[in-house]
């Protein structure tokens, strides 16, 4: 095993780009192979069945790139194709459900420590995520195991907004407000008032700035909602992680980082749109045809 970590990161598309953002503040020594399978995004509308077909694709082409750790940065991959990766997979497979639970339980630990363990009684999370990431109900189960109760919200529209690139737009901010406001009913009438709104799609980060907005106008009655996502947690496991089967990655090589970028359909979007995902410029993708 060398002594620089190969880590590779695996979404439908650019999206999995702010877990790789968080991946490169805290493990920034490792070599990254990062595939978006964009020819074929959506994941999100898509059966079981194919979305664990296109990730096991993913898994074995990042493995044959030397990917010694498989990131599947995709909720709805690691809602409904996590079992199939690890069953296949030779090497460790990380998915982003589990730290994004475990992250609303910190979240909600931080919120009783504030109020002195008085006010805050809410176990609610409310989840918004693809159409298959909700019918998988794979963070509902992730978040009972850490004691919390969840509704998955399906916001179809928003990846394709923030694909257009719409991240600060009245349309989006109407959209954001209507499934906000939906949500919050259907999640009342099964009694649960949600403390965090966990962002369990790749693409909301990015709209995370119009989501604290949409709040502050429209929901600003409710009782105080955190907002967070799965990147940073799923990155501070990785970073566990290598840190225990990596032993002194910077110290040992003399080499620079690298980082390799791989997309099934258009490397010059992925370039332009990427970059917004990743918060830098990407300066080089190659394309790579996994086939349909
Ligand atoms: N990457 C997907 C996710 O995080 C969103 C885009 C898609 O539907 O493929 O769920």
């Amino acid at each position: 095993m060398s002594s620089r970590p190969t880590i590779g990161i695996f979404d439908s598309g650019f999206g999995g780009l702010t877990v790789m953002r968080s991946l490169l503040a805290l493990v920034p020594d490792a070599n990254y192979v990062y595939l978006g399978d964009t020819a074929r995004l959506p994941y999100g509308s898509k059966s079981r069945e194919t979305i664990a077909r296109y990730a096991v694709d993913s898994l074995r082409f990042l493995e044959s790139q030397g990917a010694e750790l498989f990131v599947v940065a995709c909720n709805t991959a690691s809602a409904l194709a996590l079992d199939a990766l690890e069953a296949e997979a030779k090497i460790p497979v990380i998915g982003v459900i589990e730290p994004g639970a475990s992250a609303a339980r910190a979240a909600r630990n931080e919120a009783m420590q504030e109020a002195a363990a008085t006010d805050l009684t809410s176990d609610g999370v409310l989840v918004l995520a693809t159409e298959a990431t909700v019918q998988s109900h794979a963070y509902a189960r992730a978040c009972a195991a850490h004691g919390l109760r969840a509704f998955e919200k399906a916001c179809p529209l928003l990846v394709p907004l923030v694909e257009e690139g719409w991240i600060d737009h009245p349309v989006t901010e109407e959209v954001a407000r209507i499934y906000l406001a939906e949500a919050l009913v259907q999640a009342g009438a099964q009694n649960i008032i949600p403390h965090t709104i966990l962002l369990g799609c790749t693409h909301y980060p990015l709209l995370q700035d119009l989501f604290e907005c949409v709040l502050l106008k429209h929901f600003a009655d409710h009782d105080p909602m955190s907002i967070l996502d799965s990147a940073e947690a799923t990155a501070q496991r990785v970073k566990q992680l290598v840190a225990e089967r990596f032993s002194s990655t910077s110290t040992t090589s003399t080499t620079e980082p690298t980082q390799k970028f791989f997309a099934t359909d258009s490397v010059e979007k992925f370039q332009r749109l990427g970059s917004r995902f990743l918060g830098c410029p990407i300066a080089y993708v190659q394309h790579v045809d996994l086939g349909g």
